[in-house]
């Protein structure tokens, strides 16, 4: 891929284009054995080497992280009151990364982190119904006619019942650990179904999507990035 020096710098977040404009200028870029002064120089992002301040930039035209998103953070890439998933991703180049889709501020597990919208686009459009599964702890006795009404489709307050779920019952006492599939991605969705059926999720966290499965030796809050 060619392009412009300053983009290249600018998208690896060593500035803004202006900051790198000026930084090239000053004579603070090497590309490959040669200081370059002009910002617009294209660059070929397979054959050359561009260095800021001595220090090479590597270009990554796409990243990806697999994060097992904590309680406590929102899933948006910035918000005025709380912190970010994006503020947990220490070694990101990219300043266009986005979560894909929302996991609930409460909700731990599995998100992708990424700037590949066609990616994202892949597993989120409600066409494809890809498969997102979670585990949870519910406050009740979650039985088999619970099973068959997530089967059947539920009226969780929207237009339409939900597509069929799979819930299989890990456990069941007065709390109950369960696991669930479902293939939309409504508001709220596992907490909603749940209530439909008078119980109240008291955990939640997405152990898979697609067929990305969550890394369980990343303990809430660590990544790691993908290829
Ligand atoms: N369903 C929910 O209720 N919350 C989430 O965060 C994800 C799915």
């Amino acid at each position: 891929m060619k392009l412009r020096l300053d983009k290249y710098l600018a998208d690896m977040g060593i500035g803004t284009r202006t900051e790198v404009k000026k930084a090239i200028t000053k004579g603070q870029v090497r590309v490959n054995e040669e200081t370059v002064k002009r910002p617009e120089i294209k660059i070929d992002t397979e054959k050359d080497h561009v260095f800021y301040q001595g220090q090479m930039v590597a270009y990554a035209e796409y990243e990806y992280y697999m994060l097992n998103k904590p309680a406590g953070v929102v899933s948006a890439t910035e918000d005025k009151n709380d912190s970010t998933v994006l503020d947990l991703i220490d070694e990101k180049q990219r300043k266009d990364l986005f979560p894909v889709g929302r996991l609930d501020k409460d909700t731990e597990g599995l998100l992708l982190i990424t700037n590949d919208g066609a990616l994202s686009h892949d597993l989120l459009s409600p066409a494809k119904h890809v498969k997102k599964t979670y585990e949870a702890m519910i406050d009740g006795h979650v039985t088999d006619a619970d099973a068959e009404a997530f089967r059947q489709g539920l009226d969780i307050g929207d237009d339409t019942l939900t597509r069929p779920a799979e819930l299989e019952i890990l456990s069941a006492n007065e709390q109950s650990f369960i696991r669930v599939t479902i293939t939309e991605g409504r508001f709220h969705q596992v907490k909603r179904m749940f209530q439909a059926v008078g119980k109240e999720v008291v955990y939640l966290k997405r152990i898979s999507m697609g067929n990305l499965l969550l890394d369980e030796t990343l303990k809430p809050g660590e990544y790691r990035e993908l290829k």
